[in-house]
C-alpha cells in the first residue's frame, strides 16, 4: 500500500488486520522501515538507545522534535506517532502548549502520553483542540524512578481492574489509539474486546490489535538489557562490531583503499 496511513486507516485495521508499529529516531532508519510498518512512534526511548541515559525521564521536546523532524524527512506512509517526553504534559495547557509544538514543528500525525485515567482530562483537553492522542497503560516507563524500576502490571485482580479501567477512562476522553506495555496477556486482551478503538501491544500478547517494538531492540543494536517480550530479528550488534573491526583492520594493514576503492 502506498498510500499514507491516516487515523481512518488504523480504526479500519481493528479487527481485520493486524497493526505494525515500530521506533526511529532518523531519517535513514525511518525511510527503510516505512514502507513495511504502519506506524513509526518517535519514543522517549530514544533517550536510553541513542542518547545513553539510564531511563527517559529526561528527554525534552526540543530533543523530541529533532528526532520527529528527522523521521518525517525519512517517511512519506506511516503514521508518525510523537511520544511526549516526562514534565511536558502535566496540566492541560501545558500539554496543549507542547501539543501544538509537535503539531507546528514537525509532520507527527498524533502524540502519545502515559497514563491512565488521571490523565483523562488532559487527553480531553487535547482532543477537544484538534490533537489526535494515543494513551500508553500498563507498565509506564517515565514511572520508572517513582517505582524502583520496570515491572509487569496486572498480576493481580486489583491491578487489572485499574488498568482496564484506564482504557476506558482514556476512550471516553477522546483518546485515537492506546500503547499497552508490560502486561499480562489476559487483560490486554479484555482491553482490546472492550475499546473500540486500536490497542498496541509491547509485551502485552498476541491479542491486541498491533504491536510495536522498539527498533534498536529489535535488530539487536542494543546490548544493555533484553527484556522477554523482545525478539532479536538479527544481532545488529555482532554485524556491525564484525564490520567495524574488519574496516578498523584493513586500515591498518593497508588493505584498504585498495584499487577498486581509488579515483
Ligand atoms: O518510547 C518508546 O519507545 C515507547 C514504546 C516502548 C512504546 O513508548
Amino acid at each position: 500500500m502506498d498510500k499514507k496511513i491516516t487515523l481512518k486507516t488504523l480504526r479500519d485495521m481493528k479487527g481485520r488486520e493486524k497493526i505494525v508499529m515500530v521506533t526511529a529516531y532518523d531519517s535513514l532508519f525511518a525511510s527503510l522501515f516505512d514502507e513495511h510498518v504502519d506506524v513509526i512512534l518517535i519514543g522517549d526511548s530514544l533517550n536510553m538507545s541513542f542518547a545513553g541515559q539510564d531511563d527517559t525521564l529526561s528527554a525534552t521536546m526540543d530533543q523530541m522534535i529533532y528526532h520527529a523532524r528527522a523521521v518525517g524527512n525519512g517517511t512519506k506512509r506511516s503514521f508518525l506517532l510523537f511520544d511526549m517526553p516526562f514534565g511536558t504534559y502535566g496540566s492541560k495547557k501545558q500539554a496543549l502548549k507542547n501539543a501544538i509544538k509537535a503539531y507546528g514543528q514537525t509532520k507527527v500525525d498524533a502524540v502519545k502520553l502515559e497514563g491512565g485515567k488521571e490523565k483523562a482530562d488532559i487527553v480531553k483537553y487535547l482532543s477537544q483542540n484538534a490533537i489526535a492522542v494515543f494513551g500508553h497503560v500498563g507498565l509506564k516507563p517515565q514511572s520508572a524512578r517513582q517505582e524502583g524500576g520496570y515491572s509487569v502490571k496486572g498480576k493481580n485482580e486489583d491491578e487489572k481492574r485499574s488498568i482496564i479501567e484506564d482504557a476506558l477512562a482514556l476512550e471516553t476522553a477522546g483518546a485515537v489509539g492506546l500503547i499497552i506495555e508490560g502486561v499480562k496477556p489476559d487483560v490486554a486482551s479484555e482491553i482490546t474486546k472492550k475499546l473500540k478503538i486500536p490497542t498496541i501491544g509491547i509485551g502485552a500478547g498476541v491479542d491486541c490489535d498491533g504491536q510495536v517494538l522498539v527498533w534498536s531492540d529489535m535488530l539487536g543494536l542494543y546490548d544493555n538489557f533484553l527484556p522477554k517480550f523482545v525478539k532479536r530479528y538479527i544481532d545488529g550488534s555482532g554485524i556491525v562490531k564484525d564490520a567495524i573491526k574488519q574496516y578498523a583492520a584493513e586500515v591498518k594493514d593497508v588493505s584498504f583503499p585498495n584499487e577498486k576503492f581509488t579515483y
